[in-house]
């Protein structure tokens, strides 16, 4: 039987690529954006490959716009097999120059998102007594970084939200959860994200701004010296994103390159995928 599957922001990037991909794949697709206007590009792909993708309305921090869009799928199919969650936004920015509104908003977007997401399905996916939730972290979810904290936390708080649901509704109720872990992917990401950040340009200013230049040479540096292994593709990461969906015993947690294992490896040695401490804590309280 087609298994279907709900993604959260597919106007670009890793979204977009994913749907896609799953479609031809044999997926039937729910792919879901926050502004249907920028489903152009979506809509020629779903055309001219003949695709088996719907586009829904989905604002991932708005209840309504989740109930609705899930409510649409299960009267359609009668079930959820797969949610991905994978909306998300960057934001680099200090905590002290940052708004209380911008504070919220990336917590919004990054976690509650994720978290609405997840609560929405789960009853459907209790009921069937199968299904999968994968949420797209990030490096960031494992390794705080400068100017990164308001989004780095967000994107732990993911990790932990995920990290707790894996120690019960798994074994419970047959649902699957895994975090995808990406460094660096070259999409709309760094766009946008700079986009909602700066300020006449600036991204700290006063005592913080000669840290910020140091960090963005470094970045710069980096990512000139080592494009191709920082940088994956959205496709790339699709493709991980594809092989947990079809992995019958996928892990909770999974780096999508070399680059990002490195970097993360200091937090993941002890468990690189997650299985211990989930096991652990499974022995210890259930
Ligand atoms: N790019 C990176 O370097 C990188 C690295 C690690 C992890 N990630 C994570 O990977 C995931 C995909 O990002 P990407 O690289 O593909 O970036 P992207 O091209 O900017 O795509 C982000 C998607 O999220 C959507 N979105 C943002 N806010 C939303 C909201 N409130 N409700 C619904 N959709 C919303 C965007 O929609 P609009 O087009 O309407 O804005 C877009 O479709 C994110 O979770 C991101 O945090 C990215």
């Amino acid at each position: 039987m087609t298994k279907n599957v709900l993604i959260t922001g597919t106007s670009t990037g890793v979204g977009f690529e994913s749907a896609i991909l799953f479609a031809q794949k044999g997926y039937k697709v729910y792919a879901t954006m926050r502004n249907p206007s920028k489903a152009e590009g979506l809509r020629k792909r779903i055309a001219d490959e003949k695709l088996n993708v719907e586009i829904l309305e989905l604002e991932v921090t708005e209840t309504k716009s989740i109930q609705s869009a899930v409510n649409t799928i299960i009267e359609k199919d009668g079930k959820i097999d797969i949610l991905i969650n994978n909306a998300g936004a960057g934001f680099a920015k200090t905590t002290e120059q940052s708004t209380e509104e911008e504070i919220r908003w990336v917590t919004d977007v990054n976690y509650l998102g994720t978290v609405f997401c997840t609560q929405v399905v789960l009853p459907f996916m209790r009921k069937q007594k199968s299904g999968q939730i994968i949420s797209v972290t990030s490096v960031g979810g494992l390794v705080g970084q400068p100017f990164n904290e308001l989004y780095c936390g967000a994107k732990f708080a993911v990790e932990g939200f995920m990290e707790g649901l894996a120690t019960y509704v798994t074994d419970a109720f047959n649902i699957k959860i895994s975090c995808i872990e990406p460094g660096g992917i070259a999409t709309e990401f760094m766009k946008s994200a700079i986009a909602k950040t700066a300020v006449d340009g600036q991204f700290a200013t006063g005592e913080y701004l000669p840290i910020f230049e140091r960090y963005m040479a470094g970045n710069q540096k980096r990512a000139s010296e080592s494009k191709e292994t920082v940088y994956q593709t959205g496709l790339e990461v699709a493709e991980v994103l594809l092989k947990v969906a079809q992995n019958e015993n996928p892990p909770l947690r999974i780096r999508t390159s070399k680059w990002a294992e490195d970097f993360c490896a200091l937090k993941t040695q002890a468990d690189p995928d997650g299985s211990k401490i989930v096991n652990q804590i499974k022995s210890s309280f259930l």
